[in-house]
């Protein structure tokens, strides 16, 4: 179960802070992992600057208030340059490294060989398909493996899709839908298909939104048409989701 877990989270770029910062926030354990100290001292001075500005907003006129807001939550933060080690204890492991699939598949190739058979596998890639960054996995780990993509900025952003590949088991999703709904995000279930969710609503709100529902009152027959090819595009979009 991840309820108990320690949530790692691979690379302290901009959005691996976010996530670990978000996470630990909503009580959990986390362990922030990377190559070097540097990076890891780096990843550190993003979320302790950010959850200062959190608690001056919260505690305005209380700056021993506001130190303890951020000291407990940087409590449950542990740092290591460890990952072997790190995913042996992870129930949950959140990649955010380079956009590289290559790169991708080697952390996850090491990774499945340290952590124990029921971590939840997960990468917060924008543009590269689950399944192919879970192929360097075992059988029985692609099956625990989906996208958690978050967006940027992680703190302020509500919405993260839960991208599920052919392979992910639907307790797996159950799982993370609830993960994300204790971040106090919006988990939106998304197919194996990078930018989906937002290139469908993109779509849905700067070309057809206006015309989808306007046929109703469309005068001629040309227009009719048109607006119920929009119409029945939305539908069939809608249900795939
Ligand atoms: N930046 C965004 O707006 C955004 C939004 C959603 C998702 N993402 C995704 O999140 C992931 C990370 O993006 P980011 O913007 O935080 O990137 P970033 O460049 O800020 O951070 C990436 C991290 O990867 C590390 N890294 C570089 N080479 C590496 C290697 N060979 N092995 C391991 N780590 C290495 C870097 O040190 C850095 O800490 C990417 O998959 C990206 O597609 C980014």
């Amino acid at each position: 179960m991840i309820n108990s877990s320690n949530t790692l989270s691979f690379e302290l770029g901009l959005m691996g802070a976010g996530i670990v910062q978000v996470a630990a926030a909503a009580g959990r354990s986390v362990v922030m992992v990377d190559i070097s100290n540097a990076a890891l001292e780096k990843g550190t001075k993003i979320i302790t600057s950010s959850l200062a500005r959190i608690a001056k907003k919260q505690y305005p006129d209380n700056s021993s208030q506001q130190e303890s807001y951020v000291d407990e939550i940087m409590g449950r933060v542990k740092v290591s340059t460890e990952k072997e080690s790190s995913a042996s204890n992870a129930d949950l492991i959140i990649e955010a490294i380079v956009e590289d699939l290559k790169t991708k598949q080697s952390l996850f190739k090491t990774l499945d060989e340290s952590a124990p058979s029921h971590t939840i596998f997960t990468s917060n890639t924008s543009s590269l398909p689950i399944s192919s960054i879970a192929k360097s996995t075992s059988q029985k780990r692609q099956s625990q493996f989906a996208g958690l993509h978050f967006f940027n900025p992680v703190p302020q952003m509500k919405l993260v899709e839960i991208v599920k590949s052919e392979q992910t088991l639907e307790n797996v999703i159950k799982e993370l839908s609830q993960f994300v709904k204790d971040l106090g995000k919006v988990g939106v279930l998304c197919k194996d298909t990078p930018g989906y969710v937002i290139l469908f609503l993109l779509f849905y709100f700067s070309f057809s939104l206006k015309g989808s529902f306007s046929f109703l009152f469309a005068k001629n027959g040309f227009n009719i048409w048109i607006y119920s090819f929009f119409f029945s595009f939305n539908m069939v979009y809608i249900i795939m989701l």
